[in-house]
């Protein structure tokens, strides 16, 4: 007995596939049948149910849509890491704070934080690059996988994934040994505290706590959507940007196959037109 994943049909797949697309515009290829399957299988276990069939009637027959969520979460690609893509970084020091310097207040949005690495590192980079001089800072950072989000809430972390930190960084921003174990960091409560995590799909129209922005980090999500769904969302980002806000996409992204109205700024960098307001 191989213990491996139950064998997935090729209608499963199909169907599987259509409901990830029609639910959150999630893109899953031929191709990713195995993936797919081995995700699955995981939550299948825990049901103890056998066959990706039953699995599917379980999913479409919950009225809440819990197991919904759930299968997404399992379907979902989170790799992440602190200050990952760090030219974005390098940007939003030389030029996007710079613009926002009067501002008593600064809020910018996370639109798919995965297990909270993001929105965590453009905390803690804004807090070192203004100091004591930094205005009031909230992040809003969202996902759609409520596992991602309860994992970023709280904040802790394997000393692995803080392995590219500088240590200064390290101790200034993390407290070691979280929860008896060495191992383990926490996310300061003063770096926390500036963040705020809510659940939204970025296939659907945003919730009331989604503002408008300076800034919106919507970064190696898109990837997974296919271009009619990259299109829907680019046009309702733009909604939510401040004149002469930025959007910061992934460096893997492009929004070369999309009609859009944003300026190309550099790579993986766009502007909506405008200025800034600099709170002067
Ligand atoms: C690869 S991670 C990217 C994390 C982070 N932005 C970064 O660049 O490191 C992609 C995230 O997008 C989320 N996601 C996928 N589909 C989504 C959707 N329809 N709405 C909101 N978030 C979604 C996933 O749950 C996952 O956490």
């Amino acid at each position: 007995m191989s213990g491996g994943p139950a064998p997935l049909s090729a209608r499963d797949f199909e169907r599987f596939r259509r409901l990830a697309y029609a639910y959150c515009g999630l893109n899953l290829e031929p191709g990713k049948e195995s993936l797919v399957a081995a995700r699955l299988s995981k939550v299948m276990g825990q049901l103890d149910i056998a066959s990706f069939g039953q699995y599917y009637e379980h999913v479409v027959a919950d009225p809440s849509s819990g197991a919904l969520i759930e299968m997404i979460d399992r379907l979902t690609t989170n790799h992440t890491s602190f200050f990952r893509e760090p030219r974005h970084f390098d940007f939003l020091r030389s030029t996007v704070l710079p613009q926002l310097a009067g501002r008593a207040r600064i809020d910018l949005w996370s639109a798919a934080c995965s297990s909270g690495e993001e929105p965590y590192s453009f905390v803690i980079a804004i807090l070192e690059e203004l100091g004591g001089n930094a205005p009031e800072l909230q992040l809003l950072a969202s996902d759609i996988s409520t596992r991602m989000l309860r994992a970023a809430a709280g904040g802790v972390y394997d000393q692995s994934r803080l392995r590219d930190l500088p240590l200064a960084l390290q101790r200034r921003y993390f407290l070691k040994g979280h929860g008896g174990s060495e191992g383990l960091y926490r996310v300061k409560p003063a770096v926390r505290a500036r963040v705020r995590f809510v659940r939204v799909n970025l296939k659907e129209s945003f919730p009331a706590a989604v503002g408008i922005y300076p800034l919106i980090l919507c970064r190696n999500v898109m990837i997974y959507f296919d271009p009619p769904t990259q299109q829907a969302l680019i046009e309702r980002l733009y909604q939510r940007l401040e004149p002469g806000g930025y959007l910061l996409i992934g460096h893997a992204e492009s929004l070369n196959t999309i009609a859009h109205p944003f300026e190309y700024v550099r790579p993986a960098t766009y502007r909506k037109p405008g200025r800034l307001w600099n709170g002067r």
